[in-house]
């Protein structure tokens, strides 16, 4: 998604924070690069395709004076990376500058009542049309405020915006619906941005605007207020604990690499979750007479994960839905018995805040798992919880995905408990082998780091990959499959094992790499098969099997070998770090950047 950034500020140059702010939020994925600042009343702007150091030095934007200004980097929704398309947009004499993040969806109409009225438009982006909206409505002898509070009352869609304007130069007006956008302010100033690990250098003192509202910003803080009616919205700060240096990669060569060994930590803290939040959540999921489990991507993935745990440890039924299809297929069903889980890290997808918007409207209870304090998941959710990761700025889904599935564990195990599903001893004995989670990956990474290198090295060139689980081990396997695919891009499959003979399996011959997933438990004697059936088909097997089982060494070409005791029920927690570390090293050893795939970006918030 787009980054964006702004500041007003007493000492110093704006440009030189909002390039390093942009720059705390490459991860968000982008293909061109802008800046406006105001200097003396005049407006100056430079922007063009590419990466910022590129946009940076070509354009000499360090360059550019003064002390109030805003930066963008566009994730293209509509019309292609261009100079022309890239942000800021501007009015017809260029005394408005505008960024954006989100989707104007009515901007087509918008645009034939402006064309109409002579106006000329430089991009073929929807974000265009807002600035020349804004210069439409200043000719009805209005401030830019009431102008900008007209215009935002007209767009439909998704929105993050930020306007400078040489009519008022010593304020920044933002808006959002959707979109997140967050404010910050210090001694210094105040500041804006699309996420927090671009403000964390100047101040930890944030506000989450919300949707609907708008913000005035001034040297010495700001104002915000309802877009709708005006009213003026009083909110407190809230400081953020993570110091820059956690948002930094803290010496590893990608965010990825350090996120991956923050598991055993961010584990810890998963550990240490508010009992009153975990219970809360319990006490609403066992009221429900069905469940949901609804997100997206590595998210989807934890909620499958999931509903293997709720079930065999709970005894509870729950569907797995991917966000985007929940419309489609319980749009109409779902009511005021049903309780739908919704699992999201960014608190800001899409897809799944629509799959909320459905829920909420058909009066069923939505519940909220996230990574993100303050983002809308929070506030349309009757109740969530922070799942407390921490930062996680790699692209691919890492600590995430382990933290959701460990909290998803720790309300089946709440659940088991008030319904008297399993008795003391096995209810302490599965705590106690949550609790020794997080040890269990640490030591995982720790012995593995080497074999995985060369295992990465023997399979580097493959262009295929097919990953395979049984039982809850076909989330692991999907979970892996999903690292493998969106930062090396080696088309990959992941299916349950036994669907093979359905279908899947006319795909393997000599040589075709098939990866095993297969812990200690009641699927491994099935697996057992599904690894001879690909073995007599030329298939090379790699296998991720508990140290020492013999019949899955003997039957394998290669094996990650994991530590002994891990119960098959909370496996995928410690089972898929070596593959994400596979995964890393494979786009590493391809010369390729981890932490921002091709295509891709950390939070999709657009349809
Ligand atoms: C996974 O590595 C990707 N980053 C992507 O699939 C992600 O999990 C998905 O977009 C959902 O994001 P969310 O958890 O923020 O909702």
């Amino acid at each position: 998604m787009c980054g964006i950034f702004g500041c007003i500020i007493r000492e110093g140059e704006a440009v030189k924070l909002i390039t390093d702010g942009l720059k705390r939020l490459e991860y968000r994925g982008y293909d061109s690069t802008g800046v406006a600042t105001i200097q003396n009343g005049q407006m100056s702007i430079r922007k063009d395709k590419g990466r910022i150091e590129e946009v940076v030095s070509n354009l000499r934007i360090l360059d550019m004076e003064g002390q109030i200004g805003l930066g963008h980097t566009r994730w293209a929704t509509h019309g292609a990376p261009s100079m022309e398309n890239a942000h800021p947009h501007t009015d017809s004499n260029e005394s408005i500058a505008l960024i954006h993040n989100g989707v104007i969806e009515n901007y087509l109409e918008l645009k034939d009542e402006l064309l109409e009225k002579g106006h000329i438009f430089k991009s073929r982006t929807d974000t265009e049309v807002i600035p020349h909206l804004i210069e439409e409505e200043m000719k009805n002898d209005i401030g830019l405020q009431e102008a900008m509070l007209r215009v935002l009352r007209r767009l439909r869609g998704s929105y993050a915006l930020v306007v400078l304007s040489t009519h008022e130069p010593d304020r920044i007006f933002v808006a959002r619906n959707e979109s997140p956008l967050v404010l910050g302010i210090s001694d210094n100033g105040t500041f804006c941005a699309s996420d927090v690990p671009a403000l964390l250098p100047y101040t930890n003192q944030v506000t989450y605007l919300r949707n609907g509202e708008m913000a005035v910003m001034e040297i010495d803080g700001y104002q915000i207020l309802k877009i709708s009616d005006e009213t003026r919205v009083g909110r407190e700060t809230q400081e953020i604990t993570w110091s820059p240096e956690m948002a930094e990669k803290q010496g590893y060569k990608h965010y990825m690499l350090k996120e991956i060994y923050e598991q055993p930590n961010s584990l810890k803290d998963g550990l240490r979750l508010q009992e009153r939040y975990l219970d809360l959540l319990t006490q609403f999921l066992d009221r429900g007479k069905e469940v949901f489990l609804v997100a997206a991507g590595t998210s989807f993935h934890s909620c499958l994960a999931g509903s293997y745990i709720l079930s065999k440890i709970a005894r509870i039924t729950s569907i797995p839905v991917v966000s985007s299809e929940f419309m489609e297929r319980y749009g109409s069903t779902v009511g005021i018995d049903s309780v739908v889980l919704t699992v999201s890290q960014s608190g800001e997808t899409y897809d799944t805040l629509k799959a909320i918007d459905q829920a909420r409207m058909r009066a069923a209870t939505v519940l909220g798992i996230t990574n993100t304090v303050g983002s809308t998941l929070t506030r349309v959710s009757r109740a969530y919880l922070i799942q407390q990761s921490g930062p996680e700025i790699g692209v691919a889904a890492t600590k995430t995905f382990t933290s959701q599935v460990l909290v998803l564990a720790q309300m089946a195990l709440r659940l088991a408990k008030s319904r008297g599903k399993l008795s003391q001893d096995e209810l302490d004995e599965l705590d106690e082998k949550l609790q020794k989670v997080p040890d269990w990956v640490e030591e995982s990474l720790e012995k593995l780091a080497d074999p995985i290198e060369k295992l990465a090295e023997s399979i580097m060139d493959e262009e295929l990959f097919v990953f395979l689980g049984r039982g809850i081990s076909s989330a692991t396997a999907l979970e892996a499959r999903l690292k493998v695919l969106e930062i090396t891009y080696v088309p990959s499959l992941a299916y349950p094992a036994g669907e093979s003979k359905h279908g899947p399996i006319s795909i393997i011959e000599d040589g075709v790499t098939c990866v095993f997933v297969c812990p200690q438990g009641e699927t491994r004697p099935h697996i057992v098969g599904s690894i001879m059936e690909m073995k007599s088909r030329g298939a090379r097997i790699i296998s991720i099997c508990e140290e020492g089982d013999s019949d899955i060494i003997r039957l394998s070409d290669q094996v990650i070998e994991m530590p002994k005791g891990i119960p098959e029920v909370l496996s995928p927690i410690v089972y898929i770090a070596p593959m994400q570390l596979l995964a890393y090293k494979l786009a590493v050893m391809k010369g390729l950047d981890p932490d921002m795939p091709r295509n891709l970006a950390k939070s999709v918030t657009v349809p």
